[in-house]
């Protein structure tokens, strides 16, 4: 059984989750306006991954017969300036999601709950991926400095992302 306060840090999680979802979502709306289908794609896709994580979550804590209680998900930004500014807040965002799976790893250690710390280190490894890919993907359009030819280069190639459950990967 969970205790009440890994309950509650877990359900601060998954409400980050969906509201990176919420946030990533918005981010794929701003790429169809520009007309970038590929991006769009991206970040649809990344968003589907952030409903993963948090369902993975709410299904966890359900398992160890605890409560998952949904609270409202915070407004999310609709404008950037461009792609790069897009990409820089996706990587700082997945570096504060980093830091707070760190410390939900903290509180399960703290708390001698080994069956959450073991859970979570899914996730420690999730975002090393999710850090490496967003900033794999700044680099590369900082390469590209806004020029056309790279811009729709890139866009085909991220057009070809889909979601794969990892237990299917
Ligand atoms: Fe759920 Fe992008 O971390």
């Amino acid at each position: 059984m969970l205790s009440e306060k890994m309950q509650n840090a877990f359900n601060e999680q998954i409400n980050a989750e969906i509201w990176s979802a919420y946030l990533y979502l918005s981010m794929s709306a701003y790429f169809e306006d520009k007309n970038l289908p590929g991006f769009a794609n991206w970040m649809k896709t990344q968003w589907q991954e952030e409903i993963y994580h948090a369902m993975k979550m709410f299904d966890y804590v359900n398992e160890r017969g605890g409560r998952a209680l949904l609270k409202p998900i915070a407004e999310v930004k609709t404008e950037w300036s461009d792609a790069i500014d897009v990409f820089t807040e996706t990587l700082n965002h997945e570096r504060v999601v980093s830091s707070l799976i760190n410390n939900l790893v903290g509180l399960a250690i703290s708390e001698a709950d080994y069956a959450s710390n073991n859970f979570l280190q899914w996730f420690v490894a999730e975002q090393v991926e999710e850090e490496a890919t967003a900033e794999h993907l700044l680099e590369q359009l900082k390469m590209i400095n806004g020029l056309g030819h790279g811009m729709l280069m890139l866009d085909r190639e991220l057009a070809q992302r889909s979601f794969v459950e990892p237990t299917q990967e």
